[in-house]
């Protein structure tokens, strides 16, 4: 009998389970994927709209990558050979994954840390030296310090989903300075935290600043990742490691429209910051919460014992959050993105029922 390596395959990946999508509940007030509802629907189909005007989806997007890198780098003031793209920031940190690490590669991060980096980790068999949360939801950059020398790779997402944290530009800093190994800071939610450290790409030859036009740009949908890093690893990623047409047309397209238009997405940031102020303030009056501080367009908060209830109170209505269970010795997380003003009100007064 042949033996059976294609079944026996397929169980060990499904075994994994992969990764945990956020539940569907139709028509909600969706504050479960960190999305950006600030920047208006109708902003988004025009440029949509406009990125069709100029595609001929018949052909393929020859040259359209090489003028989307143009746009990025004028927006970034980087240098365009310092910068690459991908089917969102996932495919990049997927494609880094499975052609520089192995099973005997040890990557130091945070625990937790981005649960699609996490699960890609195990799907390669690739081992974890993982760092835990302090009760404060805080992260010690002396513990990262004293692990660097037996870890390969670093990867830190600054600020950290799912609690927000984020170093001191100072901590961050001198950690990669000290790092021998390859650097992947991951600045998902970078445009809604304090700083970037995409300019320290042009003298560390080991970091790559990994981010995305799904969380400030509000186009999760258009699947729109970048890196920044040195010009070699840029150069091999995009001719070798990459795929020969890795975004649609229209995501090309929709993308340098709306990386021109970057101001739409930097007064929605401004918004974000007032109104997650306004959540975190709102929250911590309630005794049956505890709400860590955020850098990034959601807040964490721990529920306690009351946080399967305060779920489905909320979906009930209509209103999705994540729950997230226990991180450290927190019970009861739940983590809530800041939508817009209407949006956040909704959910603040839906747990004020709940509570008083
Ligand atoms: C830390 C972090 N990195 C990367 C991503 C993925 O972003 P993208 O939509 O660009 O694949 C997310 C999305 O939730 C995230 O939280």
């Amino acid at each position: 009998m042949k033996t059976n390596w294609f079944e026996e395959k397929i169980a060990q990946f499904s075994s994994i389970g992969g990764y945990q999508k956020p539940e569907l509940i139709q028509d909600s007030i969706k504050l479960d994927s960190n999305e950006n509802y600030v920047i208006p629907k109708q902003f988004q189909n025009d440029i949509i709209l406009s990125a069709r005007k100029n595609s001929d989806i018949r052909e393929y997007p020859l040259g359209g990558v090489e003028r989307l890198i143009n746009a990025l780098s004028k927006f970034t003031k980087i240098p365009s050979s310092m910068i690459g793209v991908g089917n969102g920031s996932d495919q990049i940190l997927d494609l880094i994954l499975s052609n520089f690490a192995s099973k005997q590669t040890k990557i130091l991060t945070s625990n937790p840390t981005f649960g699609f980096f996490e699960e890609r980790c195990k799907l390669y068999g690739i081992p974890l030296i993982t760092i835990p949360f302090s009760e404060y939801m805080k992260l010690d950059v002396e513990d990262f310090l004293k692990q660097s020398k037996n870890a390969d790779i670093l990867y830190l997402d600054s600020p950290n989903n799912p609690t927000g944290f984020q170093f001191s530009k100072n901590e961050l800093q001198k950690l990669v300075e000290s790092f021998n190994g390859l650097v992947i800071i991951d600045e998902a939610y970078g445009e809604f935290s304090d700083y970037s450290l995409s300019n320290m790409v042009k003298t560390q030859n080991n970091l790559i600043v990994v981010q995305t036009l799904s969380k400030s740009f509000g186009l999760a949908g258009l699947r729109l990742g970048y890196f920044i890093a040195n010009k070699k690893f840029t150069d091999v990623f995009m001719k070798v490691l990459q795929y020969p047409y890795p975004l649609s047309t229209i995501t090309i397209e929709s993308g340098i429209e709306s990386i021109e238009k970057f101001h739409v997405m930097k007064d929605a940031v401004e918004n974000i910051k007032i109104e997650r102020k306004r959540i975190i303030d709102t929250l911590q009056k309630y005794d049956t919460f505890e709400v860590f501080d955020s850098k990034a367009n959601f807040v964490l908060f721990d529920a306690h014992s009351s946080y399967k209830r305060v779920y489905s109170a909320l979906a009930e209505q209509g209103i999705s959050i994540r729950k997230l269970g226990k991180i450290g010795n927190h019970e009861g997380c739940l983590r809530v993105t800041i939508g817009t003003k209407e949006m956040n009100s909704k959910f603040l007064l839906a747990i004020r029922d709940l509570l008083v």
